[in-house]
Order: C-alpha cells, then structure tokens, then sequence
C-alpha cells in the first residue's frame, strides 16, 4: 500500500520520509564489507542511495550483492531521505536514499554493449579523458543505433525526444485553437504523391500500390471534402537512395492544408505565428532539456524574429551572386548554397529562421501554382533554421483541367491520380499548405549534425532494425 515517488522528485522537504522507489542501477561503488553506493537513475534522473550494515534491515550479504548488481538492472528500493552536507557529485538529485530493503525486479546482462557514461560524453569531454590517458571507447553512431534502447537513456536522448515530443503538441495544439481539423489519411496508395519515382512499392492485393510519400493528395481532397482547414501528423515514406546527414527513408511529417482567401502570404502567415509561437513555447518549457542537450552537443540557442523575414527566390539569387556566388537562377538551390544564404541572412538580418518565397515553377511539384503575374516563378516558399530546408509549401492548383495539364506536363501517369484530380471537379475552393519534417525541426533547432540523432528508430537505406 505504500506510495511510489519518482527519483525526480526525490527533494529535501522528504528528509526522514520513508519512501518506495524504482528505477535502473546507474552506477555501484563497493566501499567495504559495511558500505556501497548505489545509484539510481529513472527517466533522466539519479539518486545516490547508501547502503550500510544494520542489524535491523541490511546484512553483510547484501551489503555484497549490492555491490555486485549488474548495470542498467530494475531495483525496487525502500529507504529513508537523508539530506547531507555536501552537494552530491554524480547525480542530479540532491538527496541520498538511506536503503533499507532492496529488491532486484529484473536483472540487466553483466557487460552492456553500450557504457551510458561513455555515451553520455561531450567531445571536449572525451578528448580531455583520452589526453589524461583514460581507458575509453568512442559510442559510434552505427553502435549507438544498433543498440538505441541503451543509447536513448543518455540525458541529451531523453531530452531530444521529450522536445520532439513537445514539438508534436504545440504544433497540434496551436492549429486545433486556430480551428484546423485532425485528418488522417491513408498511407497505401495506388502511385506517386509527389511526382518522382522514390516511392516504396508493393503489392496490394494483386494492384499495384505504394506507401505514400505524403499526405499530399488526401490532404487536398479533404479541403475539397469542405474541412476548410486541417493538419496530419503521421508517417511519410521516401524510398530515395540518399546517404547524407538529413535524408531518412521514413520519417514524421506534419502537413497542413488552408483554403486561401485571397493570397499564398496567408500560408506563410500561418508559418510565422505557428513557429514563433513554436520556438517560444520550446525554450520557456524546455529549458531543462534544452540544457541538456547543450551539455553533450554544445549549440548556441536559435536567432529568430517576432516577425519571421521573407525573402523572394530572386533577391535570395542577388545576395548569393553579390557574394560571389553563381547559381542557375531557374534552377533550384544546392545544400551549400542554401547554407551559404543561411550565412548571409544571418550576417544581414540577424536572424536562422527565415522563408524564401517565389521559387522558379520548374524545380516545384506538379500541383503547385504558378505566379499570376509571370508563370515561370510559382507561390510557392521553403522554410529555413540555420540554412537548413525544414518546411516546404505553396499554393496548389485548385482548377481540374489545368491540374491534369501540369501532372501530364510533369511526366506524372494521370490514371493513377484521377480520383484526385476528379475532386476538383465537384466545387474546390483555392488553397494552400505546407508539408514539415519533425525530425529535422528538432535536429536543427537543437543544433545537431544529423538527422539519426532526432529519429527514435531511424530508417535509412541501410537500416531496417531495431
Ligand atoms: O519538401 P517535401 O518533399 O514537400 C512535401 O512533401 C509537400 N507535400 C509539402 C507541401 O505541403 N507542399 O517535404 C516536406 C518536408 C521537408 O521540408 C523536410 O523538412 C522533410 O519534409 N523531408 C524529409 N525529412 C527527412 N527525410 C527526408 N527524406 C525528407 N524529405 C523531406
């Protein structure tokens, strides 16, 4: 009958307090037949625990077994809080735990392929551990990977995840107050949603289908459907052979669709007030993750404005040719381009977070809408953190035979797209929308060089497990 209490609520107002708690043996330290430390880690957080022979609760036995607890092992404990003179190196939690019994749920195997403490390092850390001649390995990504429930229980993982998470929520909670609906569309498909042959195929039940590449379609339809406004967050699939630091082949999007009244602008109006907000929300609510993160991974915290800068595709051109930089003007930005303009936005504006609008019809899908006043540019943006894409959206055609016009002109199969395009038949209204990558939100906006670090189970070309 005795009540839990989590080791990150483990404070001083407890002293004396007998409390129940559990959590995984972070660390032991046998210091004779009498005494050995012990400390426990639960969900981020760690409490030193002392075990001392007493006649009453704790014999020489287990004074030992403590001792000799595997690593990483489920331990029920009942002890009382002691707050002691000196601040506690090792755990986060100021108080210790004075064991009275000790119960061993579920025993974790004696030599882990990953050490937390060796995989929770920064690399100033291991540098100055291996110059003082410190007998230590280097967590590599693929080990850390191969091995991710043991990896995510560093502090910077938990953190990561917990801002992804809050990423989710104020993403979703903000459209929810703004009168978006909840939509979820369905991820087997008969063809392509994005025009492009990276798409995963499969058989479906003698048809020929793929997993879809976006809720590109559906999402369309649904505004067709008369929902006004609506958001998905749920898979997106990409089964394009890239190997760099920011490509997944199964990653999270969350996609928006908006009738538009009058102008694309209010699409991007919508970005500015959902990402201030965003970005706002994360550094008052994450701070402490935030930190964490820092530690390991140190970055400097996000320069954006009240009011988010836009830049059109041309004047983003001019800057990069007035730094020397020369670039198809009709053609589409290469990575260190983009990098390039992040550098010189931020040395102008002041500012990582920005949105270039206007991009050449060429280099955009099939759907996407053209300048009324000169059709070789489109309404159409990318959004950028710290020169990096991490948002794409535009205006779409809402006109059915000019849609089928531009999917033919594509090299899009129209059959396989024809319930689509037949939803603009029945009454369509204009609209607009965006498409973002979770993962290379948080990636970004912590600062990180890879997008692994930012996916639970990543899915890459070469990876199908865990
Ligand atoms: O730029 P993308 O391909 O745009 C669309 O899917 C459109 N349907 C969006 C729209 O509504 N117009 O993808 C949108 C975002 C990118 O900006 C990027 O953040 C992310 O999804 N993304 C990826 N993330 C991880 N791995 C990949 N392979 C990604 N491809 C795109």
């Amino acid at each position: 009958g005795k009540h839990w209490t989590e080791v990150g609520a483990l404070i001083d107002s407890l002293k004396d307090q007998e409390v129940l708690i559990r959590g995984r043996v972070h660390t032991t330290r046998p210091v004779s037949g009498k005494l050995a430390f012990l400390v426990v880690r639960d969900r981020g957080f760690t409490v030193q625990c002392v075990v001392t022979l007493n006649p009453d609760y704790i014999s020489r036995q287990m004074v030992k077994y403590v001792a000799s607890l595997n690593r990483e092992s489920i331990v029920d404990i009942v002890g009382v809080v002691s707050v002691p003179g000196v601040a506690i190196k090792g755990a986060t939690q100021q108080v210790e735990v004075q064991v009275r019994k000790l119960y061993c749920v579920n025993k974790a195997m004696p030599t882990l392929p990953i050490n937390i403490e060796d995989a929770a390092r920064s690399e100033a850390e291991i540098e100055k551990a291996l110059k003082e001649g410190e007998q230590l390995v280097r967590v590599n990504q693929d080990t850390r990977l191969n091995y991710r429930v043991l990896d995510v229980r560093t502090p910077a993982n938990q953190a990561i995840f917990r801002i992804q998470s809050q990423v989710g929520a104020i993403f979703r909670q903000f459209l929810l107050s703004e009168g978006f609906v909840e939509i979820h569309t369905p991820k087997l498909i008969a063809g392509s949603s994005e025009g492009g042959s990276a798409v995963f195929k499969l058989d479906y039940k003698g048809q020929s289908a793929c997993l879809a590449q976006s809720p590109q379609l559906h999402k369309q339809m649904s505004i067709c459907g008369d929902f006004g406004r609506v958001f998905e967050i749920g898979p997106v699939f990409r089964a394009e052979n890239s190997f760099t630091h920011r490509h997944l082949c199964e990653f999270t999007g969350l996609d928006v669709e908006m009738e538009i009244k009058k102008h694309y602008s209010e699409v991007m109006d919508l970005v500015d007030r959902l990402f201030v907000a965003m970005f706002d929300t994360l550094n008052e609510k994450c701070k402490k993750e935030l930190e964490a993160v820092a530690k390991q991974y140190q970055f400097e915290s996000l320069k954006y404005k009240p009011k988010t800068l836009r830049l059109t595709f041309e004047e983003g051109v001019q800057m990069l040719k007035d730094a020397g930089v020369e670039i198809d003007p009709l053609g589409d930005l290469s990575t260190e381009a983009e990098r390039k303009l992040g550098q010189l936005v931020l040395e102008k504006y002041d500012t990582e977070f920005y949105i270039l609008h206007r991009y050449p019809l060429a280099v955009r899908p099939f759907y996407t809408m053209p300048c009324h006043d000169n059709p070789i540019y489109s309404n159409s943006f990318d959004v950028f953190i710290r020169g990096e894409e991490i948002i794409s959206g535009a205006q779409r055609v809402h006109v059915p035979e000019f849609l089928a016009e531009r999917a033919q002109a594509c090299g899009i199969d129209v059959a396989t797209i024809a319930t689509y395009i037949d939803s603009f038949r029945y009454g369509a209204p204009p609209h607009g929308g965006l498409g973002v990558g979770l993962e290379r939100v948080v990636m970004l906006f912590c600062g990180l060089n890879n997008i692994r670090k930012t996916s639970l189970y990543p899915r890459d070309p070469l990876r199908l497990a865990p």
